[in-house]
């Protein structure tokens, strides 16, 4: 006896689940509260997936900060391979060029920032101006290894030299979007915006090293063109390998947008 009544709550509570939809759907059309529910539920949803895109202003700093610490500080392939960690060097890396303002965020229906491309403006340097090692910047240690490697390539590629007529570029320093709105081209969205603010500007090359596999699908997918291309496991420090991050991430790439 108990067994069949069992079964037969089991039948029921099972039959419930499958018609639990079509139920609210009866429901509501004949108690206009709940139909009133079901819409915001559905808006809600909605609204969630509306992103909005903007210049990043000073007082954004911090948010933009915060952001990083939880996405790019700990995934970006060379970061999570070196488990970074705390870098106040890194921050202010971040901070400096936001004044350029041509920096952009997005932002999410809550009024979140979910993603950010930090750019900056770079000047071909006079002859005056002497070239100061980035890694002689930095005392963090795993910061420092990151560095060196970007002095190896600015030694082994330069964009005024590819690029002779220009007096400036934009540099694309830092891409990073919440991991809950990857996938979604939030990335390519801020691109665009950039773009845009390149047209307006009279600015005709963009530059972008991509550390990240990602990133690099990221221009791949905007039609960028690749100038220069680092392997990891070809570059070494004394003879030796120092940065193995993950698959797919293989190699340091550069690749640059002309405008016109
Ligand atoms: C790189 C990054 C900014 C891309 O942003 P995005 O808005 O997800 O970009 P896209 O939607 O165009 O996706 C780019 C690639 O990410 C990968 N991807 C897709 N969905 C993903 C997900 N849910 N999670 C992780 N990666 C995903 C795919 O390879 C995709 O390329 P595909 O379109 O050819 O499949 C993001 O992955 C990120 O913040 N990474 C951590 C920080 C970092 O490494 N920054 C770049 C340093 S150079």
């Amino acid at each position: 006896m108990a067994v069949h009544l069992q079964n037969q709550i089991s039948l029921e509570t099972s039959f419930m689940r499958q018609d639990a939809g079509k139920i609210v759907m009866d429901l509501s059309e004949i108690y206009p509260p709940i139909q009133k529910l079901v819409n915001q539920m559905a808006s809600a949803s909605i609204k969630e997936q509306s992103i909005s895109y903007s210049v990043i202003a000073e007082n954004d700093v911090d948010a933009v900060i915060r952001l990083l610490k939880d996405t790019f500080f700990k995934d970006e392939p060379l970061n999570y391979y070196l488990q970074l960690g705390d870098c106040e060097d890194l921050e202010e890396y971040c901070k400096k060029s936001i004044p350029d303002a041509c920096s952009y965020k997005a932002v999410n229906s809550n009024g979140e920032i979910v993603g950010v491309y930090l750019n900056g403006i770079i000047r071909k340097p006079t002859e005056d101006d002497a070239a100061v090692p980035l890694a002689s910047k930095t005392s963090h240690e795993k910061f420092k290894i990151i560095m060196q490697l970007m002095d190896y390539i600015d030694t082994k590629f330069s964009i005024f030299d590819l690029y002779p007529d220009i007096d400036a570029f934009i540099d694309g320093k830092i891409l990073a979007v919440d991991p809950r709105y990857r996938g979604k081209n939030i990335a390519g969205r801020l691109t665009d915006y950039l773009i845009e603010f390149m047209k307006k500007n009279n600015y005709k090359i963009f530059h972008v090293l991509c550390t990240s596999h990602f990133s690099a699908r990221v221009c791949e997918k905007m039609d960028f063109k690749e100038v220069y291309r680092l392997p990891y496991d070809e570059y070494l420090v004394d003879g030796e390998q120092v940065l193995c991050p993950d698959q797919p991430h293989v190699a340091a790439r550069i690749f640059v947008k002309e405008i016109n």
